[in-house]
């Protein structure tokens, strides 16, 4: 009877087949028929579904919800006062057309991690908190691992309310209030905090292992690149009267991919907005985002700064002028090192650093952090071809439970 409680009634006898009936219950949530892949934006309709689901399987478990007041979510197991949390969960929230599990396969799991530590019978002797981050990957206000950044005090409210999306709607309009800001009182109520995700990358691949434990996140950023030229006509302009922004903008793309190259870092323009966006109108004016990562801080600042000088001389010969903005900079995360080391032991797993920005790489600079990650046999992420194994989903479900209950045991 207890166990069966715990495990939510459900009919499937194992853990795949528990992962595959509660995947397949947000799976048609936010999906384009077209490509296949999600567009689930911070506070859109797929989202708010989303946490309407979320405070659905939260209550099928007894677990009270919270919000901090900035769109993010928690839900808790165990009783408040034996002791400050562990955190464990992810986002919500895709990239434009992006894969089924970069976020949600970290609330999932949570969820049924809990469930299995039930059935095991096993009682927290501090408890655990399932979260959902609001807009962590920046895709409809610019700013990615929003939530967590306003939940720590790395951003202001003033500033996260200011954010617009395409529409122009700010993030305080979508939140329906002024975003809180910091909140110590909450983060300094969490013992630690597990991150379990979708391996961005084929290091798993290669290491022949269903689970990971992650070091590192290297340094990144995302700088927005305007450049400003004279709109005119494509036919009656002579070439050589043109103030072209295109050519600038086209010029800077191939610097930064060059430039990134020599120094084995990476440099990516995925994004780009033309004015007037016309075949036969020289633009006027070109914005392109630059997202930038590497190893080393001092590589990445480097490989910005050169970036911005070939293009400035570029811009100078074109006509047109070029004014490169920081959007937003997350400096090299080390996870928890003992924590890191305790994991891979526990669950005899590799240790590798990653390229992706995630919240906990927000919360490692306040609460000892740890990520787990899932294999992914395409190695493809934030694109429809994102993949994982029922089998493989189902090892991280039991990974979690096996680190909530060695973190909880005391
Ligand atoms: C987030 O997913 C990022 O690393 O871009
Ligand atoms: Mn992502
Ligand atoms: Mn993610
Ligand atoms: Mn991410």
């Amino acid at each position: 009877m207890f166990i069966e409680n715990a495990l939510q009634g459900s009919p499937a006898t194992t853990t795949a087949g528990r992962f595959r009936e509660l995947w397949d219950e947000i799976a048609p949530i936010g999906r384009d028929a077209r490509t296949g892949g999600y567009l689930r934006y911070a506070f859109g309709e797929p989202e708010r579904q989303l946490r309407e689901w979320f405070r659905q399987q939260a209550e099928r478990r007894g677990m009270p919800v919270s919000d901090d007041g900035n769109g993010n979510l928690f839900a808790r197991w165990g009783d408040p006062e034996a002791g400050d949390a562990v955190l464990t969960g992810s986002h919500f929230d895709s990239v434009p057309h992006g894969g089924a599990y970069d976020g949600p396969l970290g609330i999932v799991s949570a969820f049924l991690a809990v469930d299995e530590l039930r059935a095991a019978g096993v009682t927290p002797a501090r408890p655990v908190v399932v979260g959902a981050f609001v807009e962590e990957e920046g895709a409809r206000f610019g700013v990615p691992c929003l939530g967590s950044r306003l939940l720590t005090g790395a951003l202001t409210p003033e500033r996260a309310a200011g954010l617009r999306d395409a529409d122009g709607v700010s993030f305080a309009e979508a939140l329906g209030d002024r975003p809180a800001g910091a909140r110590p009182d909450l983060v300094a109520g969490f013992a630690a905090f597990v991150e379990l995700h979708v391996e961005q990358g084929r290091a798993m691949v290669d290491r022949d292992a269903s689970v990971g434990v992650a070091t590192a996140i290297w340094p990144h950023g995302r700088w927005r690149f305007d450049v400003t030229g004279e709109g005119n006509h494509a036919g009656t302009t002579r070439m050589a009267d043109r103030r072209d922004p295109m050519l600038t903008y086209a010029f800077t793309v191939l610097a930064a991919n060059k430039e990134a190259r020599l120094r084995g870092a990476h440099a990516t323009v995925g994004r780009v907005r033309v004015e007037p966006n016309a075949t036969n109108a020289i633009p006027a004016r070109v914005t392109g985002w630059l997202d930038a990562r590497a190893a080393e801080e001092s590589t990445l600042a480097e490989l910005v700064e050169a970036v911005r000088a070939k293009a400035a001389e570029r811009a100078r010969r074109d006509g047109t002028e070029i004014a490169l903005t920081e959007e937003s900079a997350t400096p090299l995360v080390g996870f928890d090192a003992d924590l890191g080391r305790r994991l891979a032991a526990l669950l005899d797993a590799p240790t590798l650093p990653t390229a992706a920005g995630h919240d906990a790489g927000v919360l490692a600079g306040h609460v000892p952090t740890a990520m787990l990650f899932v294999r992914n046999p395409t190695g493809v992420s934030h694109s429809p071809a994102e993949s994982a194994t029922d089998a493989d989903c189902a090892a991280g479900v039991t990974a979690l439970a096996r680190v909530l209950a060695e973190l909880t045991s005391r």
